[in-house]
């Protein structure tokens, strides 16, 4: 049998051998279907690209059936137990778990890039007390590129190196500054003995001691948190990443849009819906008057469902592990009980069981994020630090694959036919 699709056009009768690869057919290859000669030919139809591939990747692959996520072949469960967040980012960018000393200087290379230029500081200030840190994170990652405008280098290997390493090291400093604006407490340094997100702890909570000690327990929960959240193959945000860097703009121009698409509530604000759910059901007695909300199509139980895993996130597996540490050391976030009944009960439910909605990466972490002191408002710029690594590895594999050009999709139109202008004193 031949990997070829045999198509007839019922319309004329004619029939097209398409080639098969990879499970796929090359669009374009349609574009030969016509009835006339002078038609521009046959298109395909996938609104929010429910089934296109848009590219070939080799960074992340996920069974949405299995619940399987790996980077570059690894499991997620192996990393988050043996690796941390430092090295899951190299192997991500590129393409191998770093020898001890590729991982030496790689840290080293991070440590000394963390800090912000001081005009960076006087932006921020120009922020209203209230301002969500998510409107600071994104709109502070685009004004980088005016501060390092050799990034538009972006075929120079080296340029990109630097680039990745500036914003690897800066995306917890600026989150860092967007929180420490909203609780008018003056920008805290960062220590260089600390790891990435030990400093990260040390930037947002050192209040007047010399040297900030976190609380080793959080720190790593932080860096297995990082881990699971560092990329996830083509979702909405990383998409974006490619679209905008396909139109060769520079990599923090491409990552301010990034991070705009992961704002949305349907994506990387999904954490902080979460909790704004929780708290509006307010208690574990509304349960299920909230769940019949859901089911009548009024409400959405936020951090529930996925359009590829049709099964258990393999992330909220494991940060439902972590959220167990974390309140040993903080006590229990009283919203938990809540969280673990909407499960039980959605678990079992048809509505839910028929559209294979299970809980997804956003369902625990805001309880872990809030049991460890941060504000809702800060949980989608706690998603976009770490996928900063995986945004920036989907956008050089983007610009070095040669199959790549600018992103621009087609369109069915179904507007007005040409019409003639009317004046407007003729117009009713
Ligand atoms: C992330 O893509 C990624 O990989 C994203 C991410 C990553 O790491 O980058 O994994 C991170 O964004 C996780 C998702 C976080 N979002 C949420 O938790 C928001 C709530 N979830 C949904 O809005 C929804 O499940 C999406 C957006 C995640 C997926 O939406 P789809 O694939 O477009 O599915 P759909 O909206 O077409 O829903 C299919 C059906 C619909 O019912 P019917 O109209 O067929 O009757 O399921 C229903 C939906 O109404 N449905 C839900 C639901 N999610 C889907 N009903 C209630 N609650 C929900 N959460």
């Amino acid at each position: 049998m031949a990997d070829t699709l045999t198509i007839t056009d019922n319309r004329t009768g004619k029939q097209y051998e398409i080639p098969i690869q990879d499970g796929t057919i090359r669009a374009t290859d349609l574009r030969q279907i016509k009835v006339r000669a002078d038609e521009f030919g046959m298109m395909t139809y996938d609104p929010a690209f429910m089934n296109t591939a848009a590219c070939r990747s080799k960074i992340t692959y996920i069974d949405g059936d299995n619940g399987i996520l790996e980077y570059r072949g690894y499991p997620i469960e192996q990393l988050a137990e043996h690796s941390d967040f430092l090295e899951t980012a190299y192997l991500i960018l590129f393409g191998e778990l770093p020898t001890a000393q590729q991982y030496e200087r790689w840290s080293r290379e991070i440590t000394l890039h963390t800090m912000l230029h001081t005009n960076i500081a006087k932006l921020m200030e120009a922020f209203r007390h209230d301002a969500h840190p998510m409107g600071m994170f994104l709109s502070t990652v685009g004004a980088l590129s005016t501060f390092y405008p050799d990034a538009k280098d972006i075929f120079s290997e080296a340029s990109r190196r630097l680039q990745t390493i500036r914003l690897i090291a800066k995306a917890p400093s600026i989150a860092a500054y967007a929180f420490r604006h909203s609780i008018g407490r003056p920008y805290n340094q960062p220590d260089n003995e600390l790891g990435y997100a030990g400093n990260f702890l040390n930037l947002l909570f050192r209040m007047t001691e010399l040297e900030y000690q976190p609380n080793p327990v959080l720190e790593r929960a932080l860096d297995v948190l990082f881990i699971l959240h560092a990329d996830h193959e083509q979702n909405c945000s990383t998409s974006t990443m490619r679209a905008i860097g396909s139109s060769h703009a520079d990599p923090y121009s491409a990552m301010a849009g990034a991070a705009a698409a992961l704002y949305g509530p349907l994506h990387g604000g999904a954490n902080e819906a979460v909790l704004r759910m929780l708290n509006e059901i307010g208690s574990i007695q509304n349960v299920p008057a909230f769940i019949k909300r859901v089911q009548a199509g009024e409400e959405r139980l936020m951090g529930f469902g996925h359009r590829v895993y049709k099964s258990y996130d393999p992330r909220a597996k494991i940060i439902k592990r972590i959220a167990d540490l974390v309140f040993e050391v903080t006590g229990t976030n009283p919203l938990l009980e809540m969280a673990l009944e909407l499960e039980r009960i959605a678990l079992e439910d048809d509505y839910f069981v028929t559209r294979k909605l299970y809980p997804n990466v956003d369902f625990y972490s805001g309880l872990i994020y809030q049991a460890m002191g941060f504000p809702v408002d800060m949980f989608p710029v706690l998603f976009a630090i770490p996928r900063t690594a995986g945004w920036i590895a989907q956008w050089e594999e983007m610009l070095t694959d040669p199959d790549q050009k600018i992103a621009r999709p087609r369109q069915i139109y179904v507007g007005y036919s040409k019409r003639d202008y009317v004046s407007r004193e003729k117009r009713k």
